[in-house]
């Protein structure tokens, strides 16, 4: 079937191949998904590891209806509020574990690694070490691509081509508290802050070590740098605790946040900031911070998330994801035997399906031929950094869909691998 051109430049998306192809889906209900032609999709990654409650919520569409019809939004700079939004504050910070924390709203996660970039190096600005400049990051790690987040980003490719970005990001090896700990004394008394996702998500889904988190704490402890934890991904329950910090034992200075806290239904990021942070601008002689956007503590937004964090609560759902921990790492340890896979990591309810590193590198456009074979399976996923198939189902999701989903890569995985044998490799 022909398709009408299209003017919509799709994000991280090759358009000279993708013009006149485009897939384009149609509505969608709790974990499936249909396209224009009616054929049904499981959501293998809740899209873009966001919609945590699944789709077609009525309770946040009526939030939001009821919210827009009463004050849809109004600017918080200065001193205007509105209700939803200062009770979004309460009780994001009330679930964080950082204590007496307070809540800047962004639009989204890489707005929100912005603030907390510009945040880290004007607190030490205010507070009277402006050499307190440089920024430490882990290799693999996404930020987001704001132009902090791809100057912070530990993906190469995420980063290449863009002339000069920030300077004063000194990367460290993912895994090591050792490297993190050599740079710290490199740079003694230059570095503002330590940025890391508890669990790396976009750079492959990497669990930490077993006992990384408590020496990288110790470590940003002994050299006085501030810990941000970017919680885009972990946070509001993907890895079976509100945040992945209190999974992990960590207490950030900071943490970032978006996506999970509307479950996609609305754009809202946010950024946690503990006393400390707080202290020079709230009660000192910082001044105005001059940063914010025009949709930074938006109503409707607020509306939205907090019906979210209802249905989170009242469903259970973080205490779901612990549940089925185990059954997703059991349903997908069968691929790990497969001949094209070379290993499979799990955490709480996402995992990454990563392919051999002598298949990758003999022929790399075999990850999308897998996506394209479950695609036509009805299961939507995607591939991370053109290695792993990304696995991050809503929560809603249950033991025997997780179980079906398996049967699927491992079709999937075994019409590519035949298509393998009979295909010369310039042919593929
Ligand atoms: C850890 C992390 N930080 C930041 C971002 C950027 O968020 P957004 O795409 O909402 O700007 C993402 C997005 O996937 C992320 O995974």
């Amino acid at each position: 079937m022909t398709q009408a051109p299209t003017r919509f430049w799709h994000p991280f998306s090759d358009m000279a191949k993708i013009a006149g192809h485009e897939i384009i889906l149609d509505r969608a209900e709790g974990v499936w998904l249909w396209d224009r032609a009616g054929h049904r999709y499981y959501d293998a990654t809740a899209s873009l590891w966001y919609c945590n409650v699944g789709h077609g919520r009525s309770e946040l569409a009526e939030a939001a209806a009821k919210q827009m019809l009463r004050l849809d939004s109004y600017s918080s700079f200065g001193s205007y509020a509105t209700e939803p939004v200062r009770e979004l504050a309460e009780r994001v910070c009330a679930l964080a574990p950082i204590n007496e924390a307070v809540a800047f709203f962004t639009t989204g996660g890489s707005d929100a690694v912005d603030t907390a970039a510009k945040l880290v190096r004007r607190y030490w600005n205010a507070v009277g070490q402006p050499e307190r400049q440089l920024i430490l990051v882990r290799e693999g790690a996404y930020h987001g691509m704001n132009t902090y987040g791809t100057s912070l980003a530990g993906i190469p490719a995420n980063a290449a081509g863009y002339g000069d970005l920030v300077p004063g990001v000194v990367r460290v090896a993912r895994d090591s508290a050792a490297d993190l700990a050599r740079s710290l004394d490199e740079h003694d008394g230059r570095v503002a802050a330590f940025f890391a996702e508890p669990v790396i998500g976009a750079g492959g889904v990497y669990p930490p070590a077993e006992s990384y988190w408590t020496e990288v704490q110790e470590l940003c402890r002994a050299h006085d740098v501030l810990l941000v934890a970017d919680e885009v991904i972990t946070g509001f329950g993907r890895v079976g605790s509100w945040f992945g910090s209190q999974r992990y034992g960590i207490e950030p200075d900071l943490i970032v946040g978006a996506k999970g806290i509307t479950s996609g239904y609305f754009p809202v990021g946010m950024v946690l900031c503990g006393r400390r942070i707080q202290e020079p601008f709230w009660r000192g002689t910082a001044g105005v911070l001059r940063h914010g956007y025009t949709y930074s503590g938006h109503a409707t937004g607020a509306a939205v998330a907090l019906a979210n964090l209802d249905l989170i609560e009242s469903e259970n759902l973080v205490e779901r994801v612990r549940e089925l921990e185990g059954v997703l790492a059991s349903t997908l340890s069968v691929l790990s035997d497969h001949t094209l896979v070379g290993e499979v990591r799990t955490v709480g309810l996402t995992a990454a399906v990563e392919l051999e590193a002598s298949v990758l590198s003999e022929d790399p456009g075999v990850i999308d031929r897998v996506v394209q074979a479950a695609h036509e399976r009805g299961v939507l996923t995607r591939g991370l950094v053109g290695r792993a198939l990304q696995i991050s189902p809503p929560f809603v999701t249950n033991a025997d869909e997780l179980a079906d989903l398996a049967t699927v890569l491992g079709q999937s995985l075994d019409a590519v691998a035949e298509q393998r044998l009979s295909t010369p490799v310039a042919h593929r």
